[in-house]
């Protein structure tokens, strides 16, 4: 996989721009409401590890494609690396054609001292997109959309990314470009001199264990929210250490192997 250029990752505009979401889950096509359109927030999400864990979204792949849930979409972060299709809907005066495919990658944190403007306030559908995805879809003035959008399988080059935080009694993993549902429910490490060991969702995406397992080889076995279940064979030799980051070298979608580098 091409990781993207060091230049890419230093300071982007990020001006958080938001959208509000008109309920299509799936594909399956509601009621979207009509004048029921705020200016934008503009508040800022983009907030280094953010609420999921990831860390360097450009240097994790995700790039600009990204936008932050609100309350009833993150599901206590069990949503994030979720994939969604988005398009803006209903307003002709501001919506441009086509749609845009993001990961979810961030929280947007309710307010509840906020009477108005609470796009990211339960049950509200919502995402914040940033400044570039949001053009691709609607016209700049505009702030604020309603949208439709659907779930989508994610679609990663290159194997499961399984980062290693933490310190040797209490191991920190964050699987990241995870393909297919994207979204993570539950995962197992093991030590070549242990069983499987599951491990606890401590934050975001962030999987921890009080075992200790330096010096070890570890393997990982993850499942998606769609109960699909991979083994991730010895991804970390036992020289591996805290910081560091392994190619799990398989991913969920199909026909991965053949995105497979290192
Ligand atoms: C929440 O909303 C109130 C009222 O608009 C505002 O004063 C406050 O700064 C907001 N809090 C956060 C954390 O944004
Ligand atoms: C675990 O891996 C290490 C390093 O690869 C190897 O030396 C050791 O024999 C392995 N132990 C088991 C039980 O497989």
């Amino acid at each position: 996989m091409k990781l993207l250029e060091p230049m890419m990752y230093t300071k982007v505009l990020m001006i958080t721009v938001a959208i509000w979401f008109a309920s299509i889950i799936y594909g399956q096509e509601a009621e979207a409401p009509t004048g029921d359109v705020a200016e934008a927030p503009e508040t800022d999400s983009f907030d280094g590890e953010g609420a999921c864990g990831y860390g360097n979204l450009f240097r994790q792949g995700y790039g600009l494609a990204t936008a932050a849930l609100s309350t009833a979409l993150f599901n206590n972060g069990y949503t994030c690396g979720a994939c969604y299709e988005i398009t803006c809907a209903h307003d002709p005066q501001w919506c441009l054609p086509g749609s845009i495919k993001i990961t979810a990658t961030n929280f947007c944190p309710p307010n509840y001292t906020k009477t108005h403007d609470i796009w990211c306030n339960p049950p509200q559908k919502h995402f914040d997109l940033s400044l570039a995805m949001f053009l691709k879809i609607a016209k700049y003035k505009a702030g604020v959309v309603p949208v439709r959008y659907r779930r989508v399988p994610c679609v990663k080059k290159g194997g499961v990314r399984f980062e290693i935080t933490g310190n040797p009694y209490f191991l920190m993993i964050l699987p990241y470009n995870v393909g297919g549902t994207g979204d993570i429910k539950a995962v197992q490490v093991k030590g070549n001199k242990t069983g499987w060991i599951t491990m606890r969702k401590n934050w975001g995406q962030h999987w921890t264990t009080n075992v200790v397992l330096t010096g070890q080889q570890l393997s990982f076995r993850v499942t998606t929210s769609d109960g699909v279940t991979k083994d991730f064979v010895n991804v970390a030799p036992k020289t591996w250490g805290f910081g560091q980051t392994f190619n799990g070298r398989i991913n969920f979608q199909k026909n991965d192997l053949s995105f497979v580098s290192s």
